[in-house]
């Protein structure tokens, strides 16, 4: 019998997924496993290679040989190289959603993410993986917060790690994101049928752990170990 959970939270930009997610998986003893990361590091490498992001045929070329490492301490290796920071910057962060939106790049990293799931319990964030990446997945979350919150947050974010923006450019963007994202024809983002909601909108982030811990306890008995 599969002993091995998964878990699955998607939603749109900046709704604190990957901080709720990392924190769930640390508690559990799960493996945490960002897949907006892996997008972010195909449009990196699409950009480093002079090419087009809003050009489909252009984009798909890197992915010829293209591999990407997500390590346990967070770090993000795209052809050897290491490119955790380069991904948040707002240039990645303008034309990820294209780059999202092309199927044979969403096939190639959907097969990715399922082998990553393959043989191990794990928390996955994206906009898609209770829907299809992991239809299968245990507890499925479905992760909101407002606009005006998450742009907040992001900006924030992006001021702690250097990251030069203005709030209005951060605001624009997460509502630029939620529009393709859930637009797009392949896998578009949108609540599983048996998705738990989350609003994390007046939450603080132990808040939002504690609730998907009591979901993920109630659905598989999984419980904390630190
Ligand atoms: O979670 P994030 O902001 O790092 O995601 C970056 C982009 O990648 C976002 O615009 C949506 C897209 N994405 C996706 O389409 N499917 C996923 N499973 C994860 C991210």
């Amino acid at each position: 019998m599969d002993k091995n959970i998964a878990i699955a939270i998607d939603g749109p930009a900046a709704a604190g997924k990957s901080t709720v997610a990392k924190r769930v998986a640390k508690a559990l003893g799960f493996t945490y496993i960002d897949t907006g990361a892996m997008y972010r590091a195909v449009t990196n490498a699409v950009i480093k290679r002079g090419l087009n992001p809003q050009d489909e045929g252009q984009s798909e070329m890197v992915m010829q040989g293209l591999s990407i490492d997500l390590l346990p301490d967070g770090r993000v290796i795209c052809n050897g190289e290491d490119v955790t920071q380069v991904i948040r910057e707002p240039l990645v962060s303008g034309n990820v959603s294209y780059i999202a939106s092309y199927k044979n790049i969403r096939l190639a990293l959907v097969e990715m993410q399922r082998k990553m799931a393959e043989s191990k319990s794990v928390v996955m964030d994206g906009r898609d993986i209770g829907t299809y990446v992991l239809p299968n997945a245990q507890v499925k979350i479905y992760q909101i917060a407002s606009v005006e919150t998450r742009a907040v947050r992001r900006y924030e974010e992006n001021l702690s790690k250097g990251i030069p923006t203005s709030y209005k450019d951060v605001e624009d963007d997460v509502r630029k994101r939620d529009y393709i994202d859930s637009h797009r024809d392949f896998a578009p983002l949108k609540p599983a049928m048996d998705s738990v909601l989350l609003d994390t909108s007046y939450m603080s982030i132990d808040e939002a752990v504690d609730a998907v811990l009591k979901v993920v306890k109630d659905k598989t008995g999984a419980e904390r170990i630190c």
